[in-house]
């Protein structure tokens, strides 16, 4: 049996699913390269039949990436296969990853089917997508609560209807470890052509087991793990990739197994997921966390500063965490800046260095001293901003009255081209600049949830604030950072606004498209 774990990547599917805003195609073509970058044998890009959407970001990802295999996912029906096949054509190479429900709950309450008509739909799936690649996976949803000979029959057929990966999920993160080790090693003792295929594994963190239980059956032969970035993914989430690679690599003497992660950048694509997905990472979360390599007592100080390997399994640096001792300020020239960025794993066509270090000389006029995350955080914004932006923030001065509970703004904004000044007042300084916003953009927003935070440490820090909005049914996820956490408010805001501007145009194209055709057009 191969000792090299495969890596299967599903952020931008089971994580994405889970989020309260759906990301854009640019935010889901950044996650993608740095999951390239980041070694992932399979990634998982998406549902193309649930949405144009989600359709065209698995089209765009097919396009670009050329070092992982991009897989798309389909139920065992011939309008999700011939979706994602679409989708996925444009790549030399690619996966379809087709599922039905194997359990008797599924069965009977949700597809309301026998067993046998399941498994003919699962065999028909998978002969129908070996039409379009020679790499087909197959999921047994709800693996862990199949009979284990309903299990078995499924795996048999779907392998030799040609699949080339079985992936066993425990859906909804039920089964404890020796239990889904136990179904693993079950399959390898008793179907009979289990050697021609890759045994995966898809485990859910209901009970905060899908860690544990992906390693055990790692240990009983699955040679496949599916994961997602920060353990992102429908309710509690799914098992962390982070924590795989980190296990496979500080355990090697124990396990003795492989996989392709670059562990240095891991805290990089960490970083990413967690801003655009507008999902914090908890404190102490297992490798990413921001306590995850701090020591707090006395004792452990002690112990680390008379040998680091006391109380640390495994290094900041070798998940890409580097600690800077360099001060960077408004004196410091474009090859700090460059020389620091590669030492955080960026490379220079990650970004434009004309307009980091012109920004970074801004920051620095304001703060004194510039930090790495302020570095990172600049080279986020930027990212965000599009050509097409319609609307931008170019002057804001607010004046607020805590006592009487009274605050007015000004601001200046460009709308398509056009410089706009508007004042008005609001309940607090956040509340007067929204107001000014709207009335200069004429943009109504519908804000359902505004979160404040801090990027970097203590008083340094950068204020941070993530807003989801509701627009035509839809929700959208609007990012700001800035010394100042008004600016960021109004930051946040503005790219929203850019964001709904988007998807009018995108809908008002829709609309012309089909008034064509009733015109008899294209
Ligand atoms: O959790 C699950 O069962 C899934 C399948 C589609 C693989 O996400
Ligand atoms: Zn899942």
């Amino acid at each position: 049996m191969s000792d090299r774990v495969i890596i299967f990547d599903t952020t931008l599917r089971d994580g994405e699913q889970a989020l309260a805003a759906s990301l854009t195609v640019k935010e889901k073509l950044q996650i993608a390269l740095a999951l390239e970058r980041l070694g992932v044998d399979v990634m998982e890009v998406g549902f193309p039949v649930s949405s144009p959407g989600d359709f065209k970001s698995v089209q765009t990802i097919a396009q670009t990436i050329k070092n992982s295999r991009v897989c798309a996912l389909a139920r065992a029906l011939e309008k999700d296969i011939d979706a994602a096949a679409q989708a996925l054509s444009v790549a030399d190479q690619f996966r379809i990853h087709t599922f039905i429900s194997t359990s008797t709950i599924h069965v009977e309450s949700k597809l309301k089917r026998s067993f046998d008509d399941v498994l003919a739909m699962a065999v028909h799936a998978v002969k129908y997508a070996r039409r379009f690649t020679d790499d087909v996976e197959f999921s047994c949803e709800d693996a862990g609560r199949t009979p284990i000979d309903n299990l078995c029959r499924m795996v048999e057929a779907a392998i030799t209807a040609g699949a080339r990966t079985i992936n066993i999920p425990d859906t909804v993160g039920y089964t404890i470890p020796s239990e889904f080790g136990g179904i693993i090693q079950t399959l390898f003792n008793r179907v009979p052509n289990i050697d021609q295929a890759v045994i995966s594994v898809h485990c859910h963190d209901d009970l905060g087991l899908s860690v544990a239980n992906s390693i055990t059956a790692v240990e009983m032969g699955a040679r496949q793990v599916e994961c997602t970035i920060n353990g992102i993914g429908e309710r509690a989430g799914n098992c962390s990739l982070e924590e795989i690679a980190m296990i496979l690599s500080t355990r090697k003497g124990l396990l003795d197994l492989d996989c392709g992660i670059n562990a240095k950048e891991i805290h990089r694509t960490s970083s990413l997921v967690s801003q655009l997905c507008n999902m914090p990472i908890q404190a102490n979360k297992a490798i990413v966390g921001t306590n995850a390599f701090s020591h707090s007592s006395g004792i452990h100080q002690d112990g680390m500063l008379k040998a680091k390997n006391t109380y640390e399994i495994m290094t900041p640096e070798s998940i890409g965490l580097n600690r800077n001792n360099l001060n960077m300020t408004s004196r410091s020239g474009r090859h700090v800046i460059k020389h620091r960025m590669e030492e955080m794993g960026y490379l220079v066509t990650d970004y434009d260095m004309d307009s980091l270090y012109d920004q970074f000389l801004k920051l620095a006029d304001k703060k004194g001293q510039v930090f790495d995350y302020d570095l990172e955080a600049l080279v986020f914004m930027e990212s965000q901003a599009q050509d097409d932006d319609n609307y931008e923030l170019q002057h804001m001065m607010v004046h607020s009255d805590s006592t009487e509970g009274v605050a007015t703004a000004t601001v200046r904004i460009v709308v398509d081209g056009e410089q706009r000044t508007e004042a008005a007042t609001g309940n607090g300084p956040v509340d007067a600049a929204y107001n000014a916003i709207a009335r200069a953009t004429g943009r109504d927003i519908n804000i359902t949830s505004y979160k404040l935070g801090a990027k970097g440490e203590g008083q340094n820090a950068l204020g941070q604030v993530d807003i989801t909005a509701k627009y035509n049914g839809q929700n959208f996820h609007g990012v700001g950072l800035a010394t100042d956490v008004v600016e960021s408010s109004a930051q946040a805001l503005i790219h929203v606004m850019n964001l709904t501007y988007r998807a009018d145009k995108v809908a008002d194209f829709k609309q012309q498209i089909h008034k064509n055709r009733e015109l008899g057009g294209v």
